[in-house]
């Protein structure tokens, strides 16, 4: 597939046989831009970054490293080449030959679901906006910037099916995009978890962990989809944000490494020990874990929902990895559900399968988040020997501290990290044992100092196993103020 990188927009979609498009993307451009100046990182514009940029879709040669200013970064527009014969996976469609146009009848649901997942890449990029002042060294700076480009461009891929396919609409819903703002109070970005700012690294590390994750799901069901443009701009998003998910899982990992090697040193179990020395103490760092993995829950919508029947009816949104099942139809089969009742005892229900796809979409997610926390309980295990398995991260229940859908505080109800239900009272009276509260975040915004020395790195975190492309640790990877 041609892959033209010097035009203005570097893309892999012929964008110069399309005058009309070509002149509307690059009228778009120079706003994009200066949304970047305005609302993408704080600072560190005009450094030189050690960044990797995609100049293919070929698996094997993707990615180009090299060092550029972060608004000079080459962004474009890269599908997935497109499989001949394709057919539409699941559904009432199946097996009919994927759309190449928007199909009329979806027209709306389609845009709304384009709209959406582009929303949220925009919107990290604010949230993250000051982090850079607290980076813990050169090597978590340069990845930081790396996931805030990259959001960048899955917001130009966002961006180029609504230009494409949906005209004037789609013209306006790419302009919003760039208006909308992260936690403004007028001009909201479209979900929750995307309207908090990030202002420490732990919640950078869990974010990445957590709600890139959700977004991971999120792609990999829209790959599925009948219209056949989505499913390959999704495709090649996902081998950017494995390395988003790499950031988090293994940011979370040192900073876990970092805290059991501060209680080996200190010999001592108490959480005080590991903050006299300056460490992140396990039992904070599983508060913000329970904030982190719930919250990215509520991302994958109600365990009930009618839209997802629709979008999973309609050939527009399937199942992760729709192949690995058999029945792709799902019409006849049930997911039972323990749905609280009046007295707020949980009681089974019998689901229509379609009704329940977030649930389906939502147990993927929570095996996978599962792999990692074991993950993270061997590092401890390795520091700290036998005395580590008093130490354990965990999952929370995914019932608990939950703001949509069954088992949402807003309707009421409330469950222990065990998933017990409880009294808002009692929930009230565990909360700071449960989740960050206001002295957590003074304590991480008082040991996060910049670190931006190279081969230097602060000591609430262990340095990474490897650095980014056969570089070392001790790399430049951000050439700052020079
Ligand atoms: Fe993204
Ligand atoms: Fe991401």
């Amino acid at each position: 597939m041609n892959v033209d990188l010097f035009e203005k927009i570097p893309n892999n979609v012929n964008l110069s046989a399309d005058k009309r498009l070509q002149r509307a993307l690059e009228q778009w451009l120079p706003n994009y831009l200066s949304w970047w100046r305005e609302m993408g990182p704080e600072g560190f514009q005009e450094d030189s970054i050690y960044l990797r940029t995609a100049v293919s879709v070929e698996p094997d040669g993707w990615a180009h490293f090299n060092y550029v200013k972060m608004p000079e970064y080459r962004w474009g527009i890269f599908l997935e080449p497109k499989q001949e014969g394709r057919t539409i996976g699941f559904g009432d469609h199946y097996g009919q030959p994927a759309w190449q146009d928007v199909p009329g009848e979806y027209r709306t649901p389609l845009r709304r679901i384009i709209v959406t997942q582009g929303d949220t890449e925009p919107a990290s990029v604010e949230q993250q906006r000051r982090l850079g002042h607290s980076a813990p060294s050169l090597y978590d700076l340069r990845n930081l910037f790396q996931v805030n480009v990259e959001e960048g461009r899955h917001l130009w891929a966002m961006v180029y099916l609504l230009h494409s396919y949906f005209g004037k609409d789609g013209r306006e819903e790419a302009e919003a995009m760039l208006e909308r703002r992260s936690g403004d109070s007028d001009k909201p970005r479209i979900l929750g978890a995307f309207n908090e700012p990030i202002v420490n690294w732990l919640d950078f590390f869990m974010f990445t962990m957590f709600t890139d994750r959700d977004g991971k799901f999120q792609l990999y069901s829209l790959a599925e989809s009948g219209f056949d443009p989505l499913a390959r701009t999704c495709r090649f998003m996902l081998t950017e944000e494995a390395h988003h998910m790499f950031v988090g899982e293994t940011g979370v990992d040192r900073v876990v490494q970092r805290a059991a090697e501060l209680m080996l040193q200190s010999g001592s179990d108490d959480p005080e020990a590991v903050r006299k020395l300056g460490g992140v103490p396990l039992d904070m760092l599983q508060r913000h874990l329970n904030l982190w993995f719930s919250v990215s829950e509520d991302l994958f919508g109600s365990e009930i929902s009618s839209n997802a029947a629709d979008f999973f009816a309609s050939g527009l949104k399937g199942r992760y990895k729709e192949a690995q099942y058999e029945d792709h139809i799902a019409l006849d089969k049930h997911y039972d559900l323990p749905v609280p009742g009046e007295d707020g005892r949980l009681a089974s229900t019998s689901v229509p399968l379609r009704n329940a796809m977030n649930e389906v979409l939502r147990d993927q997610y929570v095996a996978d988040c599962q792999r990692a926390v074991d993950k993270w309980n061997r590092t401890i295990e390795r520091v700290l020997g036998e005395r580590g398995a008093a130490h354990r991260l965990r999952l929370p229940h995914r019932r608990f501290h939950r703001n949509i859908g069954a088992y949402s505080m807003a309707a009421g109800y409330h469950f222990d990290p065990d998933g017990n239900p409880i009294t808002a009272a009692e929930f009230a009276a565990q909360r700071g044992r449960w989740l960050p509260g206001p002295e957590d975040r003074a304590y991480l915004q008082e040991i996060q100092k910049p670190v931006l020395e190279p081969g230097k790195i602060a000591g609430w975190v262990a340095p990474p196993a490897r650095g980014i492309n056969g570089q070392p640790f001790e790399f430049e990877y951000v050439r700052h103020g020079t």
